[in-house]
């Protein structure tokens, strides 16, 4: 069984999706690390945002079992991220390995922009999770400043308001709810809600 969750920067489906795989006993990939290790790479060596070819290159050399998720959720990946994965070049180059992920034997549980749009159209399962800009960016910041990064709640707002705008206005595969998905806005929810929520429609819409 494939399961597609779906959503804007901080809307909780990463949580969901761990949450999920680990009541089915499937493997969970989160996509937007595929994303954020190009985006830390273009950063690290430098690399114009223009340089499609260089980016392309950096995407197609990606080795999914060194993805450190840790360093790589810090706060300026996040923009470079969604800067590279505007790029087409970029995205075709990461299509295989999620599209292998996703259909290997048993099923598996993916969260990110596109996955019950482009990488997984056939999922019984596609959940598309979102919330205010403001009900977000209060979680960002919380989680942000846990980890001890110096930023102030204007700063996520302004950035997860940009984030949405470049993710959803995009040309190739932008942010969008399947037609076939159901959506969970999670504005008014905790996180037990949220999955509880999520776990029902697995539940309804997984084949038996
Ligand atoms: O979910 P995230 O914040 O880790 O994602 C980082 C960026 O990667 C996000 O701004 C958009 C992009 N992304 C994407 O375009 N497609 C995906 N399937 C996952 C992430």
């Amino acid at each position: 069984m494939i399961i597609a969750i779906d959503g804007p920067a901080a809307s909780g489906k990463g949580t969901i999706a761990r949450r999920l795989a680990a009541h089915y006993g499937l493997p969970h990939l989160d996509t937007g690390l595929l994303y954020r290790a190009v985006g830390a790479g273009a950063l690290e060596k430098a690399v114009d945002f223009e340089d499609v070819d260089t980016l392309a290159a950096l995407a197609g050399a990606l080795d999914l079992s060194a993805l450190d998720p840790e360093s790589l959720r810090a706060g300026p990946i996040g923009e470079a991220a969604s800067r590279v994965a505007a790029i087409p070049e970029v995205r075709a180059k990461l299509l295989m390995l999620q599209q292998e992920f996703a259909h290997q034997p048993g099923g598996a549980v993916l969260d990110g922009r596109d996955i019950g749009t482009v990488i997984a159209p056939d999922a019984p399962v596609k959940i598309f999770v979102t919330a205010t800009p403001e009900a977000r960016a209060a979680r960002r910041h919380k989680e942000l400043v846990g980890r001890g990064e110096d930023v102030t709640p204007e700063s996520v707002l302004d950035d997860i308001r940009k984030r949405d705008q470049r993710d959803s206005s995009r040309s190739s595969a932008p942010l969008i709810a399947a037609a076939d998905a159901e959506i969970i806005d999670n504005t008014a929810l905790d996180v037990a809600a949220s999955v509880a929520a999520a776990l029902a429609i697995a539940e309804r819409r997984r084949p038996r």
